[in-house]
């Protein structure tokens, strides 16, 4: 679908976010044509700065982080688009400028994205309705976090909703902008092979990690205040459980994806004080050994708190309440500064029922789906075959799908996938208002009982997969996780 011609204004225009993903995103569709000739971007900040100093900081700081080899004549094309203009958020009167900077043209796309902290949403979104820029052809993206809890996230769904109707407003959740999770709804609805054996009859347990070898580099001021589960697990990891554990949407259109999702998010088993503490794993990173380099513990990061109780790794075993999950779990895990950069999805089958070969049934892997999200992209469906030669032995065999090598074409970023679908006005892979809510809600009790709890997250050496009480978490039902399980090389 083409993209008609649109102002697309950068909130924290200068910040971390617009020169490390946004503008190279940007950069990466203007080169692919997928922008329309007269397309611009507005980049707005506090800081007094000169149209060549925004340009030169853009050179310095976002060029470097595009993927590709740069083409000189396209990315000066792409510098053309970009304008700097001084806006203080916090103050009505500055946002003249804007008003200037924008076309008055009634028909053009405006999308006003936010990549500010949250606590600024609600004035801009006063300042551009009181400045008349909340047209009705405008949208607005706002960008984690999303809240540090129910209440707050409430606030934020009901200042923006004062301004933007919810078919406006598109809240990012950038693992959803990700190939292979988008593959994994083609999956499950493109095919007819999965769908049936894709509930508690078949289906054992499912694991779900996301694991980072990076620690918390200099975001430690934010990262100190909210943690692994309200940073990854609420949002990216949810999100993931959700498009795994959906019923089967009546279409791909935004609502009847995001109705699904919800359903799956209310049906979340809430835990309890009891089942908590026996049910979900915090762990911190301790100094230790990433990629042969030494690391320095979460503690010893430069402005840490000596005595931090942030949780830097979460591990759980979570359930779904409906007919077609009861009784499975779903294993959850994040973490960084960990053994390897992974994202991964494993969906393990039942055994098999019985044996009719001379091999005992218990030699008999489980089939399982591996859906790799990072850092490859692809399937792999573990099978049993026969070795071959004189004598009947099955063994686990795997049947690769690799996204890269099947398809040649291009590839496209997260931030580029979604920030397209912003202008293109397509709301399938963005939260609704309603799925924010229910995310948190089921949080809530976990944040609730570790803020009232005096011990400290598990330690667990740089360069490992976590706490050893992670393994013993999985170990309890007779399970490992997948690495763990995996034959030594
Ligand atoms: C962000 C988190 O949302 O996701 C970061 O705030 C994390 O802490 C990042 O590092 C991971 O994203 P990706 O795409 O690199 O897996």
């Amino acid at each position: 679908m083409a993209i008609s011609d649109f102002d697309l204004v950068f909130f924290g225009g200068s910040g971390d976010l617009a020169m490390r993903k946004l503008l190279p995103a940007m950069y990466a569709r203007d080169v692919a044509n997928d922008l329309p000739a007269s397309a611009r971007i507005i980049c707005v900040g506090r800081e007094d700065m000169s149209q060549d100093d925004f340009l030169k900081m853009v050179e310095t700081n976002a060029k470097p982080n595009v993927k590709e080899a740069v083409i000189d004549a396209a990315w000066q094309k792409f510098l053309s688009r970009i304008t700097w203009v001084a806006v203080d958020a916090v103050n009505l009167q500055s946002f003249n400028g804007l008003v200037e900077a924008l076309r008055k043209d009634e028909g053009l796309t405006r999308v006003y994205y936010l990549a500010t902290p949250p606590s600024l949403f609600a004035t801009i979104c006063d300042n551009l309705a009181a400045s008349g820029l909340a047209t009705a052809n405008s949208r607005v993206v706002l960008e984690k976090p999303l809240g540090r809890d129910l209440e707050s996230a409430k606030q934020i769904n009901a200042d923006v909703g004062k301004v933007f109707a919810e078919s406006q407003i598109y809240r990012i959740d950038h693992y959803l902008g990700k190939e292979t999770v988008q593959n994994l709804l083609a999956l499950r609805f493109g095919n007819i092979l999965f769908e049936p054996l894709w509930r508690r009859e078949w289906i054992s347990d499912v694991q779900i990690t996301i694991a980072e070898k990076i620690g918390v580099g200099n975001r430690l001021g934010y990262y100190d205040t909210s943690g692994a589960l309200r940073d990854m697990l609420q949002n990216h990891l949810l999100q993931l459980l959700c498009i795994v554990a959906m019923e089967p949407p009546t279409s791909i259109s935004p609502d009847a994806v995001r109705d699904a999702k919800l359903q799956v998010l209310r049906s979340l088993k809430r835990f309890t004080p009891t089942t908590l503490s026996q049910n979900i794993i915090r762990g911190q990173y301790r100094n230790g050994y990433v990629d042969g380099q030494q690391v320095p513990g979460y503690r010893e990061e430069p402005g840490a708190p000596k005595q931090s109780k942030t949780e830097t790794f979460v591990a759980m075993k979570a359930e779904i309440d409906t007919w077609r999950w009861a009784g499975v779990p779903f294993y959850l895990r994040t973490g960084k500064r960990m053994a390897d950069r992974l994202a991964e999805i494993v969906v393990r089958f039942k055994p098999i029922p019985h044996s009719i070969f001379n091999q005992p049934t218990s030699s008999f892997q489980p089939n399982s789906l591996v859906i790799r999200l990072q850092p490859d992209e692809g399937l792999s469906l573990n099978l049993m075959a026969k070795t071959p030669g004189d004598s009947m032995r099955l063994k686990q065999a795997e049947l690769e799908l690799d996204f890269r090598e099947q398809f040649k074409a291009p590839r496209m970023e997260a931030y580029e996938r979604l920030l397209l679908d912003v202008l293109r006005g397509q709301l399938t892979l963005f939260m609704r208002g309603d799925e924010l809510e229910a995310a948190w809600d089921w949080v809530e009790p976990i944040l609730d009982y570790w803020d009232q709890d005096d011990n400290s997250p598990v330690p667990y050496s740089s360069g490992t997969w976590g706490p050893a009480a992670s393994s013993a978490l999985i170990g309890r039902d007779g399970l490992q996780w997948r690495e763990e399980a995996l034959p030594e090389d």
